[in-house]
């Protein structure tokens, strides 16, 4: 169906990604970056506790069991910059080996790079207790973040990126290594990047963590229509709307979309834009991309790095991943 658009007026960036999105022609879609509003980083973080929804645990297993190893490989002295901290829970691990293990006296300094205010003030409470770590946030996108850390490392000093629970996955491939290679690129020798990723597994196991009994992943995709409500004047109408998710075998990822469950016209005024929905289109809000063992190998190549060690978690396939530059 259709797009109309109104009369132009000067809007935000929201709105022209919104406008961008839901004007095309085909496939309507949504960037997966503004499900991250106050509310959705926290319906993520339930997410990440439900039974359904390993990823989170298997990540904060392998860091558990691994940071001494992670923090033996790393030069002294160093800082550490995570791209997409959320609540910080699992840096703790890798903040408590390297504090342990630099050879300086003074704090291990951390910087949180998120663009959710709420998930970098949590993230801040989370780490506050640990006397050997200061954490400065960052509210900025990955790239900005990255190039502004990096721009106040000290003479001889390394950086070491985190990039944990499967962010990299919401990328889409190839754009996925494009982006390692731009961390790449804001990287020196001796610099390294902790990157978790999400396996390949099967199928019955990927649909129910994406679309749990409980409905927390239906509300934390719905909730963009809540945000588009209250951030653009939209007037989306909940119960007119579900959310799905289905794997997409081409690109090997786990979809999020937001159906529409009749014909219906929605108008978004600071998009400037009214938007025709049939019956069963949808908007596409996410990918979750899934990784084999060998690809992730190849990917630290591609975007030049050097894998130096590759760390599995027994119970939810899921790779953790150090890589080095040289
Ligand atoms: C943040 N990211 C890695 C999660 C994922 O699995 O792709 C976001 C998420 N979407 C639905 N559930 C969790």
């Amino acid at each position: 169906m259709q797009a109309h658009a109104l009369v132009p007026k000067p809007i935000s960036q929201f709105g022209a990604d919104v406008r961008a999105g839901l004007a095309r022609r085909g496939q309507k879609e949504l960037p997966s970056k503004y499900l991250y509003d106050d509310v959705g980083s926290a319906l993520f973080e339930v997410i990440s506790l439900l039974p359904e929804y390993g990823l989170t645990r298997a990540d904060e297993r392998l860091l558990k069991n691994h940071a001494r190893e992670v923090a033996g490989e790393l030069p002294s002295p160093l800082m550490v910059a995570e791209l997409g901290s959320g609540s910080g829970k699992k840096t703790r691990y890798i903040l408590e080996a390297l504090s342990s293990q630099q050879s300086s006296s003074s704090p291990v300094a951390y910087y949180p790079i998120e663009i959710s205010t709420a998930a970098l003030a949590m993230c801040e409470r989370e780490l506050s207790d640990l006397e050997c770590v200061s954490v400065l946030g960052y509210e900025r996108e990955y790239r900005q973040g990255l190039k502004e850390v990096a721009s106040r490392r000290g003479p001889g000093e390394h950086i070491l990126v985190l990039f944990l629970g499967s962010t990299i996955g919401n990328f889409e491939r190839p754009a996925d290594i494009q982006f390692l290679r731009e961390v790449r690129r804001i990287l020196q020798p001796g610099d390294a990047l902790l990157l978790g990723a999400d396996l390949e597994k099967p199928l019955p196991q990927l649909l129910a963590a994406y679309d749990d009994p409980l409905g927390v992943t239906a509300a934390f995709n719905l909730n963009l229509l809540t945000r588009l409500n209250r951030e653009l004047g939209a007037d989306f109408a909940l119960d007119r709307f579900r959310h799905t998710a289905k794997f997409n075998p081409a690109s090997r990822s786990m979809e999020m979309h937001i159906e529409s469950l009749c014909e219906q016209t929605v108008s978004i005024p600071a998009a400037n834009l009214q938007v025709d929905f049939a019956k069963r289109e949808t908007i596409w809000t996410e990918s979750s991309h899934k990784y084999s063992r060998n690809e992730l190998m190849q990917a630290a190549f591609t975007s030049g790095f050097r894998c130096r060690a590759q760390w599995i978690d027994a119970e939810w396939p899921f790779a953790e991943n150090l890589w080095v530059v040289e």
